[in-house]
This record gives structure tokens, sequence and C-alpha cells, in this order.
């Protein structure tokens, strides 16, 4: 057997390690071993690929694995949980950058037909703008730059320009791959368009458009596979490519819209319409809240980014098992968007040991939702928004929520009267049922616990 037929058998193998891992990451309990899955599978491809023949100079790769790991290393130990979708929108940046010079490195191959010029010109295209686009995202939801979407007049036709500019570019690069100035045109186009593409987006709507871009950057190694011949590149990409776009349109159905609504919509930006809100806050204190609870037997528990925030998942564990000790039921109704990343409190839950048995999903507590006593909102805000359901004025209008407000009772756990990621204020602090717990979320839900105590 050949060495060609052996590394693309080792190639083949990497790709299935790949699709079992990626199963496996599809339910909680399963997902780090299908981390470590496709670890293996990327160890294999690697390592063929390095004793692969055509490398040059080894000394090169070393300088890129120290440099590689010592920047992921540091990212990994010093980002704060609540700042991972931020990493994870530089991540594909780089990833979609990498796609590029990939790409543009192909051109010194040799290999000049048609057909691998189109390659190119798309390795560069789409990872172009996932570079720059996930630098604004990341701008965006670390509030690094404001985080509404800006739009102003003529912008359609300015991007429409563009794209326009980007295919004619794209026609005479291929027509001439060796003129590299139609490459440099290009490059520097598709930087441009990254940043048009992300603007006009507001910042809540940046994990849409980071699983986008993720999607993207797949699809930009997919097409860097193709310009060097690299069998792999084109697997993994493709992989990439299409569970991105998967994520997306579950992100995208959680929230009741479209993908084109997310993207040029400019929702987030300042509307007019919404409903005056009626009724008055009523505060309670832990002491208060204790007698609610310790007479409740069954307890709904909604957390939100808040929780995230204040680190209250431990605590919030502790006043789960107290009220269970109390004979009451205890469930946490996640939604698919609490927080700022998909899974985010499913993490963090996890981290707490809380068990996956009493997790449910907004569609397994919505239609049981009267049912319970009382209903724990811990740091959520726009996922039980019911403007969603009863305010057509409201730019949440039409997103699923967890309907807490039918509950008999809720206790909202925050700081203030603040309003959520969509900047949108909530009606339903100001519900009859509603008591509002103030303060942070650590603090308040120790208090409860020490009430039990
Ligand atoms: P949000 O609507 O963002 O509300 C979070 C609330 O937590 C805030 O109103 C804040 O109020 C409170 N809070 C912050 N720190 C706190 C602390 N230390 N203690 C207690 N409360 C605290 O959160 P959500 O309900 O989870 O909704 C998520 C939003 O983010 C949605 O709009 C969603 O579309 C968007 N989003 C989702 C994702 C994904 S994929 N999950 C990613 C990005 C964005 P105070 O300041 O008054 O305390």
């Amino acid at each position: 057997m050949n060495a060609a037929i052996l590394i693309n058998l080792a190639y083949i193998a990497s790709a299935i390690l790949f699709i079992f891992g990626l199963k496996q990451l599809s339910s909680p309990e399963t997902a780090r071993r299908g981390n470590l899955i496709s670890s293996v599978g990327m160890l294999i491809a690697v390592v063929v690929t390095l004793l692969n023949q055509g490398i040059v100079d080894y000394r090169w790769i070393a300088v890129g694995v120290v440099a590689g790991s010592i920047v992921g290393i540091f990212a990994a130990r010093t980002v704060a949980m609540t700042a991972m979708p931020e990493m994870v929108a530089l991540f594909n940046g780089f990833g979609g950058l990498a796609s590029l010079l990939v790409g543009w490195a192909a051109l010194y191959d040799g290999r000049t037909s048609v057909f691998i010029a189109v390659t190119i010109f798309l390795s560069i295209l789409i990872g172009g703008v996932t570079f720059t686009g996930s630098l604004i995202a990341w701008g965006k939801l670390s509030e690094k730059m404001n985080s509404r979407p800006m739009l102003f007049s003529g912008q359609q036709i300015v991007n429409s320009l563009l794209m326009i500019a980007i295919v004619a570019f794209g026609v005479l690069f291929a027509m001439d791959p060796t003129n590299v100035t139609w490459l440099y045109v290009l490059i520097g186009l598709s930087f441009v368009f990254g940043v048009m593409f992300v603007i006009p987006i507001g910042g809540g709507d940046m994990p849409v458009v980071i699983s986008l871009l993720n999607s993207y950057s797949g699809l930009a190694a997919c097409a860097a596979g193709f310009a060097i011949n690299n069998l792999l590149l084109i697997v993994a990409g493709s992989l990439v490519g299409a569970s991105g776009i998967i994520l997306t349109q579950i992100m995208c159905k959680a929230m009741n819209r479209s993908l084109s609504n997310v993207l040029f919509s400019g929702f987030g930006s300042p509307k007019t319409g919404a409903q005056q809100i009626e009724g008055t806050v009523k505060p309670i204190v832990p002491e208060d809240a204790y007698y609610i609870l310790e007479a409740a037997s069954s307890v709904l528990i909604v957390p939100g980014y808040g929780m995230a925030v204040a680190q209250a998942q431990h605590v919030v564990k502790e006043l789960q098992e107290l009220l269970e000790k109390n004979g009451c039921e205890v469930i946490y109704g996640v939604h698919p968007v609490a927080g700022r990343m998909p899974g985010h409190m499913n993490v963090l839950l996890a981290e707490a040991d809380v068990s996956y048995d009493v997790l449910q999903e907004m569609d397994q507590v919505n239609p049981r939702i009267e049912n319970f006593d009382v209903s724990i909102v811990i740091g959520a805000n726009d996922v039980v928004n019911p403007a969603a359901r009863e305010d057509e004025g409201s730019p949440l209008y039409g997103m699923p929520i967890i309907n807490v407000d039918k509950s008999k009772t809720v206790f909202v756990l925050k700081r203030s009267m603040a309003s959520g990621f969509a900047g949108v204020d909530n009606p339903l602090f100001f519900k009859d049922n509603t008591r509002m717990l103030f303060g942070d979320a650590k603090e308040s839900i120790s208090a409860l616990v020490r009430e039990f105590g």
C-alpha cells in the first residue's frame, strides 16, 4: 500500500472519530467522551499530516505549536465563564483567517486551474468575512463597542455594490490567478464585507451570528481543503459548516424568528409602540419569601444570565436540596437562549452537580406551569418576559418564553429594575403574583438557605 492511501485511510479514521464525537456532544451525559473522541481524531490527523512528505521545515511548525499552545492555555485559564461566547467568536475569526491564509498560500502551489482559483477565491472570501465579522461580534458581545445595530441610509445599496464588486473581482481573479492585484483587492473587500455584515445586527443576536460565522469558518476550511487538495480539511470543514448552521437554526427557532429577520431587521434598535406597563412593584425580603417557599409543594427554578454573573449555581443547588428535604418537588426550567451561549445554564448547573433528571426544557414546563406554587426566577429577564406573548409592539414579541407569570407566585431575583439583554422593560415585575427579591442572586439565595437552616 503506498503512502498516499495510508494517509487517506488515517484521514477517514479521523473523520469517523469526528462524527462519533459530534454525535456524543449532543447530550450532556456523553459530551465529555465526545470531546475526547474528537480530540483523538484531531491528534491522528495532525500527526499524519506532519509525517506526510512535503513539510518544508519543522521549525516553523514547532514555533506555531508553542505560540498557539501558550495563547490557548492562557485564554482557557483566564477567560471568565461569562466571557466564553466572546472567546468562541475570536476562535471562529482566527479559524476564518487561517483558511484565508491557506487559500492564499495555495496560490503558490503551482496548480492554477480555474477550479483551484475558484476554491482559493472562496476560502479567501469566506475566511475574510468570518475574520472581521467575528471581530465585530466579539466587540459587540464584550461591549468593547456599542452593541446596538448600526444602521444608516443606503446601507443595503452599499452592501449590494460590495457584493457585485466581490463577484466581479472574483471572476477577474479566476481568469488570471497569477495577477495578485485582484487577490489583494478581494482580501480587502472580504474584510469590509465582514464588518458590514455584522454591524447592523444588535448585541442580543450575536450568539446567532457567532454560530453562523462558526458555520462560515467551516465552509472556508472546506474551500481551503479543496484548494490544497486535503481530504480531511474538506470533511472537517463540512462538519463544522453543517453543525454551525443547524445550531443557528435551533437558536432562531427558540426565538421564533427567521434567520433573515436576525440578520437584516436591525433587532434591538430603539422602537416605538411598546405598551405602557401598569401595576406596582412589590419587593419581598428573604424572611417572608422563606415562609412562602416553606409551604410550597412544587417549585420551578428558572435560571438566566444573572445566575452566571452571580455564580449562584452552587447555592441554588443547596436551596434545591433543602426544598426537597422539606417534601417539595423542584424542577429547573431551562430556556434554550437563557444566558449568553447555547447550553450556558446546563453547563453551570452541571458544575453544581444538579441532576439531569430535574432539568426540563421550556416545552416541558410550560404545559404544567399553572401547577407550580412558586417560580423562582434567578437572574433571568428576557426569557420570562410576558411582553413576548402579549405586546405586539414589543421587540421581543413572538419569542417563546417560560410563562412563569402563570404560576401561582413568582419570585424574581435581580439587583434592580434594569432590563435584560434585549433592553426591553418587563411587565412580569409588575404583575400581582410577582414579588421582587432585590439583590445579588447569590446573596439572596444564601439568605434563603440560611432561613431554612
Ligand atoms: P437577560 O435578559 O440578559 O437578563 C439578565 C438579568 O440578570 C438582568 O436583567 C440583570 O438584572 C440580572 N442580573 C445580572 N447580574 C445579576 C446578579 N449578580 N444577581 C442577580 N441578577 C443579576 O438574561 P436571560 O433572561 O437569561 O436572557 C438571555 C438574553 O440574552 C436573551 O435576550 C437572549 O436572546 C440573549 N442571548 C442569548 C444567548 C444564548 S445562545 N443563550 C446568547 C447571547 C444573548 P439586574 O441588573 O437588575 O441585576
